[in-house]
């Protein structure tokens, strides 16, 4: 395989353009004040941000609602603004992803306003029309309790168009040949603009076609054509899906010889992963590790923590799903449409550092890409009077300067959290920045780390035996080295007995503090772990510290 992969190895950032920082004080962030915290980011380590929509659009689900695919937000400057902003991340060696929005505009996009005017159009075939009202239309609503229906009539078209999504956000027809011009076009126009790859939106929902009576059926081959076209016209360019599936329909996605989309979230894992640290049973999760386990050789899995939506607890059993309701958002206000929580991290974790560090090292080290979320670097907070999933969408908080730092408008257009153990008086990259011990330092040095191990990216794993259940340990092997690391999920200490195996496994480094272990005659390490204690190992003794593999 070769080594260029550069998705393999990379930490992701993602930020909306318009919550992270504003440089001309109208209250809400634009390109001008993300370049000029690039330097914050490049300093962090991450290698690629990935945007949320910034394109023109009239904002009602967060940008995902796309009025004109080719033009910027005005709120957030102009093309050359952008162009400015990928240019000053690529020197300083920072990819650029965006969101793909591609399933549905708004219906505020002249294609729509065109379709429902005018039956003859060759708009009208880019969304997809019913006469009556088809009699699936109570079903597959993907915000239940907010979303009443999928279909919804038009009253100057005079007909039912669908929408998997909200009643302003119409479906795109894919079976369309002249939509799939349009989102080809799309693409190669941002990619001549800079950008490595998109992180692709509502990936099942977008290649589902109709089927008789409005049953939708997936066309897994779009995928291929898109990662053809996007890869003949920019060789390193990716997709990074977002498609929360079961296990055994991955291998759709990600094609039987890696010849569909690089990328996909790894939401299966992360569901289990919030259970784990629930319940402090990391068996679930282990075993969700082994089900996502197979993919081919080329394609990579990103793995997250919390993402600017709800953590979707979808594909968990009720009882599994209640345990972590319990733990991390046991009022009805955390929780959102039936299925998931919309706090942040650290209010979910309730603020505790040791915890805190236990998640990140946890996702830092499972297998695949890590992806952080703005601000979670410092430890920031969720404001749950806002609606819906606005409440972690809040503004960056960088100081304490008045709005933290965010903008100079006395009434900023993004919120800011202010008052209270996240307001930020309290949270803030500044001074986190002169505290050596603080979050956004420790989160530092962890990426830093990170990106010195890229067994953990490109490696296979195997999970090791601990003989306790509240102790995950994983050994990762890629090019003759091996790192092995261990994660203690309960609130107290724990021995455990390790057997990795090997030569060089009798001897383990660890690569975050000074100490190290030596296995025994049988070739077992006794290894004594903190309370929410995590471990780093590098096999085969100090020698191997700096070893990185080059063949
Ligand atoms: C998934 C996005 O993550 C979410 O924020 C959005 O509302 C829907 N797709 C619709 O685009």
């Amino acid at each position: 395989m070769i080594k260029d992969l550069w998705y393999k190895n990379a930490v992701i950032y993602s930020l909306d353009v318009g919550s992270f920082m504003d440089s001309n004080g109208d209250g809400m962030g634009d390109f001008e004040g993300l370049s000029r915290r690039l330097d914050y980011l490049h300093g962090l380590g991450i290698t690629c941000i990935w945007l949320a929509p910034f394109q023109k659009s009239p904002r009602r689900d967060h940008g995902y609602d796309i009025s004109d695919h080719y033009m910027v937000d005005p709120r957030f400057g102009t093309l050359g603004d952008f162009v400015d902003f990928t240019h000053e991340a690529k020197q300083r060696g920072i990819r650029v992803m965006m969101d793909l929005v591609a399933n549905h505009t708004s219906d505020q996009h002249p294609w729509f306003q065109e379709a429902r005017r005018n039956p003859e159009s060759r708009f009208r075939d880019f969304y997809v029309w019913s006469d009556t009202r088809p009699e699936t239309h109570d079903e597959g609503m993907v915000f239940p309790g907010v979303q009443e229906t999928t279909w919804t009539r038009d009253p100057v078209a005079g007909q039912y168009y669908f929408h998997r999504f909200y009643e302003f956000m119409p479906d795109l027809n894919i079976e369309n040949p002249a939509v799939m011009a349009e989102i080809r076009k799309i693409m190669g126009f941002y990619l001549e603009l800079g950008v490595s790859g998109f992180r692709m939106d509502a990936v099942p929902f977008l290649i589902e076609t109709q089927g008789a009576k409005g049953r939708h059926r997936p066309q897994y081959a779009m995928l291929r054509e898109w990662r053809e076209f996007l890869q003949w016209r920019r060789g390193d360019a990716i997709v990074l899906a977002e498609a929360n599936v079961e296990p055994r329909q991955n291998v759709q996605y990600f094609g039987d010889d890696g010849d569909r989309l690089q990328m996909m979230f790894n939401f299966w894992v992360n569901q289990r992963l919030f259970l784990a640290l629930a319940t402090g049973d990391t068996r679930p999760l282990a075993k969700a590790l082994e089900q996502t386990r197979e993919r081919p050789a080329n394609a990579q899995w990103a793995q997250f923590l919390r993402n600017h939506d709800e953590l979707d607890l979808g594909r968990l059993t009720d009882e599994q799903r209640q345990a972590v309701f319990a733990a991390m958002g046991p009022e009805p206000s955390m929780q959102l449409y039936g299925r998931g929580i919309r706090r942040r991290l650290a209010p979910m974790l309730h603020g505790d550092r040791r915890r805190l560090e236990l998640a990140y090292s946890l996702l830092f080290t499972l297998p695949g890409t890590p992806v952080l979320r703005y601000g979670d670097e410092l430890g920031m907070g969720d404001d749950l009077s806002l609606p819906e999933r606005d409440c972690a969408r809040t503004a960056m908080q960088w100081s304490t300067e008045p709005q933290g730092g965010f903008t100079r408008a006395a009434r900023p257009v993004v919120p800011v959290i202010s008052g209270g153990p996240y307001g930020y008086e309290e949270i803030n990259a500044a001074d986190q920045r002169r505290d050596p011990g603080s979050l956004l330092n420790w989160t530092e040095r962890i990426i830093r780390m990170r990106k010195e191990v890229p067994e953990l990216g490109w490696g296979d794993f195997k999970v090791l035996d601990t003989g306790n259940p509240g102790v995950l340990a994983l050994r990762h092997d890629w090019r003759n080295n091996t790192v092995v690391t261990v994660h203690n999920l309960l609130d107290e200490p724990a021995e455990i007995q390790l057997r990795v195996g090997g030569e060089r496994g009798r001897d383990l480094v660890n690569l975050l503090t000074t100490d190290h272990s030596q296995a025994n005659g049988r070739g077992v390490h006794r290894i004594i772990m903190e309370p929410y204690g995590y471990h780093w190992y590098r096999a085969g003794g100090l020698g191997y510290l700096l070893e990185r593999s080059s063949q």
